[in-house]
């Protein structure tokens, strides 16, 4: 039976075996797929033992997702540009690193959820690794402006730069978006996850705008009680992206793209 893992540190509470189990019942493929704590100093052993080991594939999350794109023998394009890999796959000389949040959080948001980008004035929270991944894919849905804002103010500066080639990104920090409407806000903070949300100005949300948070569970509530405040038509958390990207992941390792619905579904259901 082929293996795989997710590594992280901290692991445990980790979704990815039980939704990409159930996405093997679902396709009939037989896998072994499991949590493995790896600390940061010992990343780069531990890649070395888990392929001699003969594992398949890995799934990585933090704190690991930059690190390993230093350790991986070729990156795809989308993680170069990300500067971090969530997916790894075995090949002889080594693994090769992808990166399928951006993946995950367009299909969950234009296909799963209705909400075009296109035309959009877009904005994200947050310049961190995941916003970084899911920037090049939202440029190329072709929104009429796309704003990343963020505490730190020279982290959007630079990844504009970055990926000029793929797009225009206004970077900004919160506060200089006073003044500013827009129809899509996306939230890819980690502050929820201490229970918080940072001040925001006023009048962020355009009249209809939808908001979708990369955080789901508890690290969900404090961005999805902002947003209903400042007027969200909409509101949605990201298991829906956690279970895309997830799929994307799997279609790389076994060729073949599951149902995401009944999984989205069966963890909504606890
Ligand atoms: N649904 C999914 O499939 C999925 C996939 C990937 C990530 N995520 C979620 O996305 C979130 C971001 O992940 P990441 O990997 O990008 O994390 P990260 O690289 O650590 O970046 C964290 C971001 O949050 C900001 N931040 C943290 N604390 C803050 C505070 N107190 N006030 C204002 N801003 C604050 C940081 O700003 P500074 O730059 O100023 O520090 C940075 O922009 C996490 O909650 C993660 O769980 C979900």
């Amino acid at each position: 039976m082929s293996r795989f893992a997710v590594i992280g540190q901290p692991i445990a509470h980790s979704a990815s075996p039980r939704i990409h189990t159930a996405f093997g019942e679902q396709l009939g493929i037989a896998l072994d797929y499991e949590r493995i704590e790896v600390e940061p100093e010992a990343l780069s052993e531990r890649l070395t033992e888990l392929h001699a080991a003969g594992y398949a594939g890995l799934n990585v999350t933090l704190p690991h997702k930059q690190a390993v794109a230093t350790e991986c023998a070729r990156v795809s394009e989308r993680a170069r540009l990300a500067e971090a890999v969530n997916t790894l796959s075995r090949i002889d000389a080594g693994w090769t690193g992808d990166n399928t949040d951006g993946e995950g959080l367009l299909r969950d948001l234009q296909d799963n959820l209705g909400v075009a980008v296109a035309g959009k004035r877009v904005l994200v929270l947050g310049a961190g690794g995941a916003a970084r991944g899911i920037l090049p894919p939202l440029l190329e849905t072709g929104p009429a402006e796309l704003v990343l804002s963020n505490r730190s103010p020279w982290k959007p500066e630079t990844i504009a730069e970055a990926l000029a080639a793929h797009g225009p990104i206004r970077p900004a920090t919160h506060m200089a978006l006073k003044g500013d409407h827009f129809e899509i806000v996306i939230n890819a903070m980690s502050v929820g996850h201490q229970g918080a949300f940072p001040r925001m100005p006023d009048g962020l949300l355009a009249q209809g705008a939808v908001a979708y948070d990369l955080s789901y569970g508890a690290a969900h509530t404090p961005f999805a009680e902002w947003a209903r405040a400042a007027g969200a038509v909409a509101v949605h958390d990201g298991l829906g992206m956690l279970v895309e990207q997830a799929a994307a992941s799997f279609a790389l390792w076994h060729g073949q793209r599951p149902e995401t619905a009944p999984i989205i579904a069966m963890l909504r259901a606890g």
